[in-house]
């Protein structure tokens, strides 16, 4: 059984269009109207799949698929919301795998022993509320009703209001949760989003270990002031300030080293005029290591470095919007997945993911097994982001064949 490569691609064309930026890459945030198109296209297909379709809680659609027996069942699938200006492929490009496996599982009359989940999470970017993961932390039962109505986007909207206007009461939020005895496996096939598999010529990454992500905002207080009649000695600078905790999130990603990273990707100055010192600074942080114990001692340097940046007058607040330890996958799933390649004539290589994705959180309720195919130049987060379709069905194929074994055994 194979994946059509024809099919992958038009999936992957017609989601693309589902942008509220058209012409400058894909932005589609969640409990939007690029979201409502994407999920109706998604809906449409999954019927036509044979699936039972339904939405979860959080707005995650799922179609299902019965097997012998009611349970546990396989999920594969990963996310349809985009980044700012992302790519076609990031998250995409598993929603379509899972599309195309329950075509492939419809056309040949499969039968499995336990029934299989095509799932298109949400908001896993957290690209309109921060913090993201949003899809899969409601399976495990980590979102908080607190958080809905904390969480605003940069209209002051919050997830609580917009998923009740999109039609999800937010007050039901804890209906989304899944319980671990439900579940037999999680499966994630994603782009690369880094220039390793391309390099070496390998077709399929298999997933060690996900980073650990902890993302912040901080907010410095100042004092706006006249720019040109108050003296240097008597301003309180948000910014300023702000500029050095900017400096101080590299150096400590830079020295605390093994592959972490820190990155203030989101800075925004109030009043924000030429002529007034800053008064106000808003700024995110987002620190990724692959081991707990490093991403505790860059969030202790980043709170030092807050502290030392705030003095007199200048007061700080950190918000957490995020904390997910890093995960190491099982090791009897890697193997299947590479046994099931080697098997296919695919090459694999196993690697460390940089970047978050829902299979993180799943792991705290099910087996996981997350693969990547590669990404063009590396390249992703951007317009420019591209994977070939034919790169993109052997990944699909590999995953096929691999839930095929876990649904029947
Ligand atoms: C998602 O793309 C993330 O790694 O932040
Ligand atoms: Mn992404
Ligand atoms: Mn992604």
């Amino acid at each position: 059984m194979e994946a059509k490569v024809e099919r992958l691609q038009r999936d992957i064309e017609a989601l693309a269009q589902f942008t509220a930026t058209p012409g400058a890459g894909v932005t589609r945030f969640s409990f939007t109207p690029e979201d409502r198109a994407a999920r109706e296209y998604i809906k449409a297909e999954m019927a036509r799949a044979g699936l039972t379709v339904r939405e979860d809680a959080a707005g995650t659609v799922i179609g299902r698929r019965e097997g012998e027996v009611p349970g546990p069942v396989v999920m594969v699938g990963s996310h349809f919301d985009s980044v700012k200006h992302g790519g076609p492929f990031d998250g995409t490009a598993g929603v379509v795998a899972a599309l195309e496996i329950a075509r492939v599982l419809q056309e040949h009359n499969v039968k499995t022993r336990y029934p299989i989940e095509f799932i298109a999470m949400i908001e896993e970017e957290g690209g309109r509320f921060g913090g993201g993961l949003f899809g899969s932390r409601a399976m495990a039962g980590k979102v908080s009703r607190e958080e809905l109505l904390r969480n605003k986007d940069a209209q002051g909207i919050s997830t609580a209001e917009a998923m009740a206007a999109f039609g999800f009461p937010p007050e039901n939020i804890k209906a989304a949760e899944r319980r671990p005895e439900d579940l037999k496996a999680f499966f994630e096939l994603h782009i690369e989003q880094g220039p390793v598999l391309e390099a070496a010529g390998i077709d399929v990454g298999v997933v060690e270990t996900i980073v650990g992500i902890v993302e912040y905002e901080v907010e410095i207080g100042g004092r706006p002031d006249h720019a040109g009649t108050t003296p240097m000695t008597m301003r309180a600078d948000a910014l300023v300030a702000a500029s050095r905790v900017v400096q101080a999130v590299e150096r400590l990603a830079r020295e605390a080293g093994g592959g972490a990273v820190g990155t203030v990707g989101r800075l925004e100055v109030a009043p924000g005029a030429a002529n007034i010192v800053p008064g106000r600074v808003r700024f995110t942080v987002d620190f990724r290591a692959k081991d707990g114990r490093t991403l505790a001692d860059l969030v202790a340097g980043l709170k030092t470095a807050l502290h030392e940046a705030c003095q007199g007058e200048l007061t700080f607040t950190l918000t957490e919007k995020l904390s997910v330890p890093p995960v190491v996958l099982p090791e009897a799933i890697r193997a299947l997945l590479v046994r099931e390649a080697e098997a296919r004539g695919i090459s694999t290589k196993v690697m460390l993911s940089g970047a978050g994705h829902d299979a993180m959180v799943m792991a705290g309720l099910t087996d996981v097994g997350l693969i990547f195919v590669p990404s063009r130049g590396g390249r992703s987060h951007c317009p420019e982001e591209w994977t070939d379709y034919a790169a993109l069905k052997k990944g699909v194929d590999v995953l096929l064949g691999t839930i095929l074994q876990i649904a029947e055994g």
